[in-house]
């Protein structure tokens, strides 16, 4: 396994044992597929992959993460969930990481048709507001790649199901990488593809097919206010309901993507460059 592999199965692991929650996959993706409903104690897969190791999860967050991080950081200390472990010698199926639960999965909707291709604020607000997660590149602090782009998956949302903004709130904890690296410099591209959710697949467009949409939006990452933190906690924890239960003591906290510039590809023959004011404007419904 390479480095990089490990701390994500590190990380994995860890949050399955912080409690019994879940990472879900996109909602979107979850539609008919079948792995939606693998989960619970009869669960084929073999109790042997998971690796010892897995047991202490105190020394695993150590172990993922450089010390340097585990200090409080940008707080959000309004947060009054707890989730201990509760039964740490509980060491599970690693297929199980990745299951759903069925509460969730109900909350699961699949999105509208998309919009016109040729209505192309709507298309980025709509792939904005349906996208459940997207690839957040900054500039790296990492010793091997300082300064080099680095990608890295986030659970986003820019609103409820039913109220859209077109902001771009994120969940964080200053334990990420990608979060060092927006305190050393703050912005960053943000890219969803339409390809998270059945549609393309439906169409038998392949990911790189253009008319599969495209978005990346660039900007700056800033740190949510006190007085848009409830907007913010909403707009996540409804569409990600399992976040509620992430461990205190990782220091989560909210942050948003203020736009520079709104880049969607969504038909043959080239990008549209959408102002912000016709992002805003536009409704993804
Ligand atoms: C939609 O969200 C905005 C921004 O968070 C908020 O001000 C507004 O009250 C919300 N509207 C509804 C109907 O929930």
């Amino acid at each position: 396994m390479t480095r990089s592999h490990l701390s994500l199965a590190l990380v994995a692991a860890t949050l399955w044992l912080c409690e019994s929650y879940t990472l879900r996959n996109s909602v979107s993706w979850a539609d008919a597929s079948s792995d939606v409903v693998v989960r619970g104690e009869s669960d084929a897969v073999s109790e042997e992959v998971a690796p010892a190791l897995l047991v202490d999860n105190s020394r695993l967050w150590k172990h993922a993460y450089p010390s340097s991080v585990l200090r409080d950081g940008a707080g959000n200390n309004k947060r009054t969930v707890t989730s201990k472990t509760e039964d740490t010698t509980i060491v599970s199926s690693a297929s199980r990481v990745f299951s759903y639960r069925m509460e969730d999965v109900k909350a699961a909707a699949s999105p509208p048709s998309p919009p016109r291709h040729q209505q192309t604020a709507r298309t980025a607000r709509y792939v904005a507001h349906y996208s459940d997660w997207g690839i957040l590149a900054t500039i790296s602090t990492q010793d091997k790649i300082k300064g080099l782009p680095f990608g890295n998956v986030f659970s986003v949302s820019d609103g409820p199901m039913d109220n859209s903004t077109g902001v771009i709130y994120f969940y964080l904890t200053p334990m990420e990488n990608t979060v060092a690296d927006l305190r050393s410099f703050p912005f960053a591209s943000l890219t969803f593809s339409e390809a998270e959710g059945d549609f393309c697949r439906q169409q038998a467009y392949d990911p790189e097919d253009p008319r599969c949409a495209r978005l990346t939006l660039t900007g700056k990452m800033v740190d949510v206010g006190l007085e848009e933190v409830e907007s913010a906690r909403w707009a996540m924890f409804s569409r990600h309901p399992e976040m509620r239960k992430w461990p205190v003591e990782h220091n989560w906290f909210f942050m948003k993507l203020e736009l520079t510039q709104v880049w969607l590809q969504n038909w043959v023959g080239g990008v549209s460059l959408i102002s912000l004011e016709d992002y805003f404007k536009a409704t993804p419904y």
